[in-house]
């Protein structure tokens, strides 16, 4: 590389660096995340009126931040109503970032919130927040790249009993019926089970083992810049391959595509208990984990002719 091609390289990653510093700083506070963590929190299985209010929100607020909205609905023994929210609709090939946002219904708990499923879904949407301008700014000239917001429907059973396997209706619907087509989709990230205490992260597929592992790195750089709170590390380089829970990716990595799982290595303690609530959380593990997460979107949305590997 001749030095003048040096020089604008690291041009690029300087103003890069310095637009990053200047979105994080903005948010220092977490105000809009715990206020949708906390409008989350109500048990809101399929059928309830909890459910049907978290529906009409995340419709809402994905319409307040710039998604197009599409409706899956469909009946399969229950009726099921997936929230998918689209940027840059027309693009070529798509990010997925998915959630379940129905919680279990249990007969052995009255006021199950599955706060750490909540927690999943409130972080999307607060990515979506604090990247709003980047990414409206982004896709106004990106032909290439669009972002989905799956918020998954019917995942859990509704029929009481404490330990039958995931229902996955939602995703399994959306896979089948190609809601978004399934050859545009790039990577699919679906989130599980975080905000428990002393929880880690590691890679559940070696396809994505690459970007996992960049997952790792953003953590120690956030760490030494100072942006994350005083907390435990979540992200290890490990690969714990061949060894992973039911859930809404499947039908996507069945399809034959590259999947992300961020699940903590094991189950909340609180796992369908009651105590799985808001007093339970870590408030530590969501922020640094919404940093990290965002970070990544941010870089892997920004990356384009920068992207040298290959995940396909
Ligand atoms: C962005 O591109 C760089 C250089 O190819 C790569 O190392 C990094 O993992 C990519 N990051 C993401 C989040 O895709």
């Amino acid at each position: 590389m001749s030095p003048l091609k040096y020089w604008i390289l690291g041009g690029c990653l300087a103003l890069l660096l310095i637009q990053w510093r200047r979105m994080s700083l903005k948010y220092d506070h977490n105000e809009y995340l715990t206020k949708t963590l906390n409008k989350f929190l109500v048990p809101r299985w399929v059928g309830s009126v909890g459910h049907d209010d978290i529906n009409e929100f995340l419709k809402e607020e994905l319409t307040r931040l710039g998604f197009d909205i599409i409706n899956d609905d469909f009946f399969d023994v229950y009726s099921v109503n997936n929230v998918i929210g689209v940027l840059n609709t027309g693009a070529k090939r798509f990010l997925l970032l998915s959630c379940h946002y129905d919680s279990k219904y249990l007969e052995t708990t009255e006021f199950y919130v599955a706060a750490t499923d909540a927690v999943s879904c409130a972080l999307l949407l607060n990515i979506a927040e604090e990247l709003n301008d980047f990414l409206h700014q982004e896709f106004a000239n990106r032909p290439d790249l669009g972002l989905v917001l799956a918020f998954f429907d019917g995942h859990e059973s509704v029929d009481g009993v404490l330990y039958p396997s995931p229902m996955l209706l939602g995703s399994i619907n959306f896979v089948h019926v190609e809601v978004v087509a399934l050859n545009k989709i790039d990577l699919v990230i679906s989130f599980k089970s975080i905000g428990a205490p002393d929880q880690i992260y590691m890679s559940k597929y070696q396809r994505t083992y690459a970007l996992h592992d960049r997952l790792a790195d953003i953590e120690q750089e956030l760490r030494i810049s100072g942006d994350l709170s005083k907390c435990h590390q979540l992200f290890y380089k490990l690969k714990d391959h061949n060894n992973d829970i039911a859930d809404d990716h499947i039908s996507f990595l069945k399809k034959g595509l590259p999947v992300m799982h961020i699940v903590p290595y094991a189950y909340p303690e609180v796992w369908l208990q009651e105590a799985d609530n808001l007093d339970n959380l870590h408030w530590p593990t969501i922020r640094n984990m919404n940093l990290i997460i965002k970070r990544f979107v941010y870089e892997y949305i920004s990356n384009r002719t920068l992207r040298t590997y290959s995940i396909g």
